[in-house]
């Protein structure tokens, strides 16, 4: 196991999944019924949720035969729907150790244990053989990793020649001081956003083709304007949510998030890449 650090400790807020078996029972739910549809709106931890991950997923050209790899897989929403949707085996890593414990029951819960394998440890030392994934995917990660250029060299090592890599970061967009916390940051100290360009660049130098960019920009406002009716609409927040994972300090984080999209400070933005074949 790694060594727990400031990394982990911004997400870690404790008991993850009492609250989330709490809240899907008070749905009338429980673990033997749950499916990934009713957990969407707590295990997708990314700006534009399930949509955003479709939307991302539907350009590797996944299959079944496939082997893919999420990377920062959190509690592991994004690699049950490529297990359910796309009959994938999915591999994951995340630094998290919380989170990797509530991914895998998750999985259990929802019957995808034997098609997914989740575990802890560091994206910028992978665990696994050279050449053995068909595609990888990287959702709101890449905030939290300095180094950059060696992550996408472990990546990079562990996809077959010819392998589709699908990034979903929050990425700087325009200069300017960032108000936090985040929800990747309690501080500037642990926030490693950079732009666009810094991605490509240090993406091609790896080795990686670009095929794909797009920013996301407006996708996102909508969906923040959707959340905001929402919340409204429903006098606070719902059940089943990502303030069971953030804790006391969702406000502000989303708070903060949604000003530095609205303002241009930053952006969620798409890259697909590719190992050449
Ligand atoms: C905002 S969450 C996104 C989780 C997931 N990808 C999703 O979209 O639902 C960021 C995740 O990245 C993980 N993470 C941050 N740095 C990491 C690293 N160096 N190696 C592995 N995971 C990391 C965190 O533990 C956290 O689970």
């Amino acid at each position: 196991m790694i060594e727990h650090d400031a990394i982990s400790e911004n997400y870690e807020t404790g008991q993850v999944l009492d609250k989330i078996r709490a809240a899907l029972l008070r749905l009338g739910k429980s673990p033997d019924s749950v499916t990934i549809e009713d957990l969407a709106p707590v295990d997708e931890f990314h700006i534009g949720g399930r949509q955003a991950s479709e939307d991302l997923l539907g350009q590797l050209g996944l299959s079944a035969s496939n082997r893919v790899l999420d990377i920062g897989c959190g509690l592991g929403g994004t690699a049950r729907l490529m297990a359910s949707r796309y009959g994938c085996r999915v591999s994951g890593i995340d630094r998290t150790a919380e989170f990797v414990a509530v991914a895998q029951a998750l999985c259990a819960w929802t019957g995808l244990d034997e098609q997914t394998a989740l575990c802890q440890g560091d994206a910028s030392c992978l665990p696994f053989e050279s050449g053995v994934f068909d595609a990888a995917c990287m959702l709101h990660v890449g905030m939290n990793i300095d180094n950059k250029a060696t992550l996408w060299s472990e990546v990079h090592r562990v996809l077959r020649p010819g392998a589709r890599f699908g990034i979903y970061d929050v990425m700087r967009t325009a200069e300017g001081p960032l108000t936090y916390p985040v929800p990747w940051a309690q501080s500037a100290a642990d926030n490693h956003i950079c732009s666009p360009q810094a991605y490509k660049q240090a993406l091609q130098q790896c080795g990686f083709l670009i095929i794909a960019e797009r920013n996301r920009r407006e996708f996102a406002l909508a969906f923040f304007r959707e959340l905001r009716a929402r919340l409204a609409a429903a006098a606070g927040p719902p059940v089943l949510g990502l303030h069971l994972i953030m804790g006391q300090s969702t406000g502000a984080r989303m708070q903060n998030i949604v000003s530095s999209v609205s303002t241009g400070l930053v952006a969620p933005v798409e890259l697909i890449v590719q190992k050449p074949g």
